[in-house]
């Protein structure tokens, strides 16, 4: 069955804590949003330093939408981070990033094309939005490439982050996400927990 992993986008602690109150109970994983404001034109706060004490008992994935990621995946791995995912768009070097770890995948953005996608990288994460910011509309264009990479590659593991919601959730499974990554809908909602429990079964 897919899985569903709330998203923190924070710019403060005390916004990344009154998020991760909201969703810690849900028992998910979490997804945390690094921006540096270089490869995307907003940052967040997530310092890989404190996750250790914010985050001690919570699996956790860190999304890297940062320029230069060959310096930051070790930093988020040895943070404790089960799954580390950077942007193809910033390196040369996404094969070799990805059969260094199996906990490295990589994200392309709606524009990129899966041509993009090395072999090496089993671990897919397909963005349904521009980076940068939360409660963008789905880009539909992501449901024909998980289609696509299915076809491809037919043991990859595919991650869906942005846009979700109760309107598409059940079209990005279908489509052949392994992993939806679901950002305000959860976590501005007034019960996190009943819409989260409500795209679980929408997901049965
Ligand atoms: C976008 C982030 C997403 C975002 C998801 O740059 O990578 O993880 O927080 O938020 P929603 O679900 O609101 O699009
Ligand atoms: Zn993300």
């Amino acid at each position: 069955m897919s899985e569903i992993h709330p998203a923190i986008l924070a710019h403060s602690e005390n916004e990344f804590m009154t998020k991760v109150k909201k969703v810690r109970a849900l028992g998910a994983p979490l997804h945390i949003d690094v921006m540096d404001g270089i490869f995307v034109q907003n940052t967040t706060w997530a310092p890989p330093e404190r996750m250790q004490e914010l985050l001690a008992g919570i699996v956790f994935e860190a999304h890297l939408m940062v320029a230069n990621p060959e310096y930051v995946i070790p930093v988020w791995l040895a943070a404790g981070a089960r799954r580390v995912i950077f942007h193809e768009e910033t390196t040369t070097q996404a094969a070799s990033l990805c059969r260094d770890n199996d906990r490295v995948s990589v994200a392309l953005n709606p524009e990129t094309p899966i041509s993009h996608l090395s072999n090496e990288c089993a671990h897919v994460c397909i963005m349904g939005v521009t980076p940068g910011w939360s409660g963008q509309p789905f880009q539909e264009i992501a449901l024909e490439k998980i289609r696509e990479i299915k076809k491809m590659y037919p043991a990859a593991h595919i991650t869906v982050d942005g846009g979700a919601r109760s309107e598409n959730i059940r079209a990005i499974v279908d489509a052949g996400a392994d992993v939806v990554v679901v950002g305000s809908a959860i976590t501005d909602a007034d019960d996190p927990a009943a819409v989260y429990q409500s795209f679980k079964e929408m997901l049965k």
